[in-house]
């Protein structure tokens, strides 16, 4: 049987580094499930789609088969058999992916797609109902967060990096609006699963937590 690590938690928390920093170096797959959502905004934009329009995010994510394919062990998304990877960190994206995600046929289609992949190859996958729903047996569950004011300085930091100028005030509202409709929305919210273990990284570096989840691991073989 595989191994499955599921990491959850608030955007920004440092997900995404964590899960790829703990599967390299146990030499698992890391499975972004927020990029899935984000290529599923990203076709509903395409059609001309604005957050508001759920009728028709349920009909047009009929038309959109989204698949994974890992290139030297980075994973890219496919919409349509197309390499989208490169559009979907654009906060046009992260921001209709989050009302978008609510739409329980949606979440079905991608919650297969994540579960197949799972019972295949011992993986890192976070997101935000991996423990919850997802992968309710998953081998070790972790909810990880941060403060409201770490996880926005961190965002600016990243889009500054890449010559993205941004105002902190607002990445923070856009984060905290983010986190208010993942918490609160009917399918499948985001919460810590009851037996997933707590880590608070914002006084924590990178190492300390991928190390805390490493020993969590090794613990529970
Ligand atoms: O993690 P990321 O910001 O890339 O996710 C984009 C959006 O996708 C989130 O705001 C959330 O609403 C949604 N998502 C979700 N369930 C997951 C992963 C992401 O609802 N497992």
């Amino acid at each position: 049987m595989s191994v499955n690590i599921a990491i959850d938690g608030p955007a920004g928390a440092g997900k995404s580094t964590i899960a790829k920093a703990v599967a390299k170096e146990l030499e698992f797959i890391y499975v972004d499930t927020g990029a899935m959502y984000r290529a599923m905004a990203l076709h509903l934009l395409r059609q001309g789609i604005v957050p508001g329009e759920e009728a028709q995010m349920d009909a047009a994510c009929e038309n959109a088969e989204i698949s994974i394919v890992y290139e030297n062990g980075a994973q890219q998304v496919l919409l349509n058999g197309e390499n989208v990877t490169g559009d979907l960190r654009r906060e046009e994206v992260g921001n209709m992916a989050s009302v978008s995600s609510a739409r329980p046929r949606i979440r079905e289609k991608l919650v297969e797609l994540q579960r197949v992949l799972a019972s295949q190859t011992d993986v890192v996958m976070d997101g935000r109902d991996i423990g919850t729903c997802v992968l309710p047996d998953a081998d070790v569950k972790i909810y990880l967060t941060a403060s409201a004011r770490t996880r926005a300085l961190r965002r600016c930091r990243e889009l500054e990096e890449k010559g993205v100028s941004c105002v902190l005030e607002e990445i923070e509202a856009d984060i905290n609006d983010r986190d208010y409709r993942d918490m609160t929305r009917e399918i499948s919210p985001l919460r810590k699963a009851e037996d997933a273990v707590l880590v608070d990284s914002s006084e924590m570096s990178i190492e300390e937590v991928k190390e805390a989840i490493i020993r969590l691991y090794r613990e529970s073989r």
